[in-house]
C-alpha cells in the first residue's frame, strides 16, 4: 500500500493540463455495450476505476483496447453475458452503469448490488424505479439487482430524489429508453454536464435525444446504435482540485483544457473567496491564490450548483482563510470524515450535521493523515500543502481511483510531494511525536 510524504509551504506556478473526465468516462464506456459496431474514445483518463470499468465490460463480451496514452477502442464480440459480478462491483459503485446498456442492447441484466461507501447512503431506487416505468421486470436476489425485459416502452417519467437528481441513475434510464418502443420523457433529470456528454454520445451513435443539460429529457426509441468516436469532456472535478491547489499554496498555476462553463459556480464562489481568474492569450485559464483570501460558505448541491465533489477541497481552502466558513453538503450529508483528518493538521473546523464550521486562519502543521474516499484524499493532500512541515497521507489508493498521476503533476508545478510504500521507515522521523524535536527538547 502506498502513501504519500508532502513537506507544505511550496507555491504551486506552472502549468498543467486537465485529464479527462472519470463521470463521463465511466457511463460512457458502459453504454459501447449498447453499440453494434466498434467506439473509439478519447481523453480517457489512465485511472484504477477506468482500469475497474474496462475490467468489467471484458466480463460483459466488450473488447477493450488502449490505443495511443489516452484513448481506447470498444467493441462488443459476444453479447451474451448479462452479469456484472459483485468481485467488480463492489470495488466501484460506478459498475452499476452497465445496468441501463445490458437491459436495452440485450433484455437482461443481473448486476450485483453496490456495496457501501464512505460518503453515505447510496441507494439505487430511482434507478430501479426509471426502469421499472420503461417496462422492465425488476427484482432483488442474493445482492443482485435480477431486470428483464422483453422490449422496453417508452413512458413519461420522474426522476427525482430526496436529495436531488440522480447522476447514474439518469445515464441508466436515459440509455435504456435509447430502446424503448416510442417516447420518453425523463422529469427532473440530472443536468451534470458528464450526463450531457454520455447523451451526445448516445447521439453520436444514432439515438435521438433532446434536452441534453436540462431536467427534461426526451428519448425516441430506435432499434440500435452504430459505432462512433467521442472525446470526452474534461474533468471539471480535477480542474477544481488543482485551482484550489493553486489557492490554497498562495501560488499561481495555468490550467489547460477546462471548460470553464461547467464550472462557473465553483469559479464565482473561489473568486468570493479572493482567488483571481483571467484567460491566456491560448485559452487556458490562469488562477492566482497570490492575494488575500476571505471566507465564505458554501452549499452542495445538484448542478449547475457547487458540485458535493468539490466540498472537501473547498473545506480545505478555507481553513486558509480568516473568519467562519460554513460548507454545506446537501447530496451526501454525510460526506464530511476529512474534517477530523485536517484537525489533525490543526484546523479548527468541526462537523454540525450536513456542514463543516471552519474558523479558518490557523497556520496548519504537517501531521499523519488518512484518506477515506476520492474527493477528502484530495483535499488533504491539499491541506498537507499548505500546511507546515511534513504530512503523510496514507490509504492514497482511494485518491488513484479518480486522480491521474497525481503526485507527478502537482511536483510538476512545484510541491515538494512523493509516493512511498507506507512502512513505518518511510515515516519521517518529524511525524514521530517522541523523536520530533521539540522547542524545549532542543532547548534542554
Ligand atoms: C455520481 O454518483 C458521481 N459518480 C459522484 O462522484 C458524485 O458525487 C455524485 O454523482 C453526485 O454528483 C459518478 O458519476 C461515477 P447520485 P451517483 O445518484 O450517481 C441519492 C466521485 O468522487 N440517490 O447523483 O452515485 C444519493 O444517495 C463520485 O467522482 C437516491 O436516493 O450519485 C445522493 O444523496 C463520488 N436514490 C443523491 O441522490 C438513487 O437511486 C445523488 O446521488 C440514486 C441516488
Amino acid at each position: 500500500m502506498d502513501m504519500f510524504v508532502v513537506r507544505g509551504g511550496q507555491p504551486l506556478q506552472g502549468r498543467v493540463a486537465v485529464s479527462g473526465a472519470k463521470n463521463a468516462a465511466l457511463p460512457i464506456m458502459a453504454a459501447a455495450l449498447a453499440a453494434d459496431g466498434p467506439t473509439t474514445l478519447y481523453d480517457v483518463p489512465d485511472l484504477v476505476d477506468v482500469r475497474t470499468m474496462t475490467a468489467l465490460l471484458r466480463t460483459l463480451g466488450v473488447a477493450v483496447d488502449r490505443v495511443d496514452n489516452d484513448a481506447l477502442k470498444l467493441e462488443v464480440i459476444d453479447d451474451r453475458p448479462a452479469i456484472a459480478e459483485y468481485e467488480l462491483v463492489r470495488r466501484m459503485r460506478a459498475s452499476v452503469c452497465v445496468l441501463g446498456p445490458l437491459l436495452g442492447r440485450r433484455g437482461r441484466a443481473a448486476v450485483s448490488l453496490p456495496g457501501g461507501c464512505n460518503i453515505g447512503h447510496r441507494p439505487i431506487d430511482l434507478h430501479l424505479r426509471g426502469l421499472e416505468a420503461l417496462g422492465a421486470d425488476i427484482r432483488i436476489e442474493r445482492g443482485y439487482v435480477i431486470a428483464q425485459a422483453r422490449r422496453l416502452h417508452g413512458a413519461n417519467l420522474y426522476l427525482g430524489g430526496a436529495c436531488g437528481s440522480t447522476v447514474t441513475g439518469t445515464c441508466n434510464v436515459m440509455t435504456a429508453a435509447v430502446f424503448a418502443e416510442g417516447a420518453t420523457t425523463i422529469e427532473a433529470a440530472a443536468c451534470e454536464p458528464e450526463v450531457e456528454d454520455l447523451g451526445r454520445y448516445l447521439n453520436g451513435m444514432g439515438a435521438q435525444i433532446s434536452g441534453l443539460g436540462t431536467p427534461t429529457l426526451k428519448i425516441e426509441g430506435i432499434d440500435r446504435l452504430s459505432g462512433t468516436t467521442h472525446r470526452i469532456i474534461p474533468d471539471r472535478i480535477e480542474a477544481a482540485t488543482l485551482m484550489i491547489a493553486a489557492a490554497i499554496t498562495r501560488g499561481a498555476v495555468t490550467l489547460e483544457n477546462v471548460r470553464a462553463d461547467h464550472m462557473t459556480a465553483v469559479i464565482r464562489k473561489l473568486e468570493e473567496i479572493g482567488v483571481r481568474f483571467s484567460r491566456t492569450t491560448d485559452g487556458a485559464i490562469h488562477v492566482a491564490g497570490t492575494g488575500p483570501l476571505q471566507p465564505a460558505d458554501c452549499i452542495a448541491l445538484p448542478y449547475p450548483a457547487i458540485p458535493t465533489d468539490v466540498q472537501a477541497q473547498l473545506t480545505a481552502l478555507l481553513t486558509q482563510t480568516e473568519g467562519i466558513s460554513v460548507v454545506t453538503d446537501k447530496v451526501f450529508p454525510d460526506r464530511f470524515m476529512h474534517v477530523s483528518e485536517m484537525a489533525r493538521m490543526g484546523a479548527r473546523v468541526r462537523r454540525e450535521g450536513q456542514s463543516a464550521i471552519i474558523a479558518g486562519g490557523e497556520p496548519l502543521s504537517g501531521a499523519s493523515v488518512m484518506a477515506s474516499d476520492l474527493r477528502a484524499s484530495a483535499a488533504l493532500v491539499l491541506t498537507a500543502l499548505a500546511a507546515q512541515g511534513e504530512s503523510v497521507v496514507r490509504r492514497i489508493y482511494h485518491l488513484d481511483r479518480g486522480y491521474e498521476q497525481f503526485e507527478e503533476r502537482l511536483r510538476a508545478l512545484g510541491a515538494d510531494i512523493e509516493r512511498v510504500v507506507d512502512t513505518p521507515a518511510n515515516v519521517p522521523a518529524s511525524l514521530n511525536p517522541l523523536t520530533a524535536a521539540t522547542p524545549d527538547s532542543e532547548a534542554a
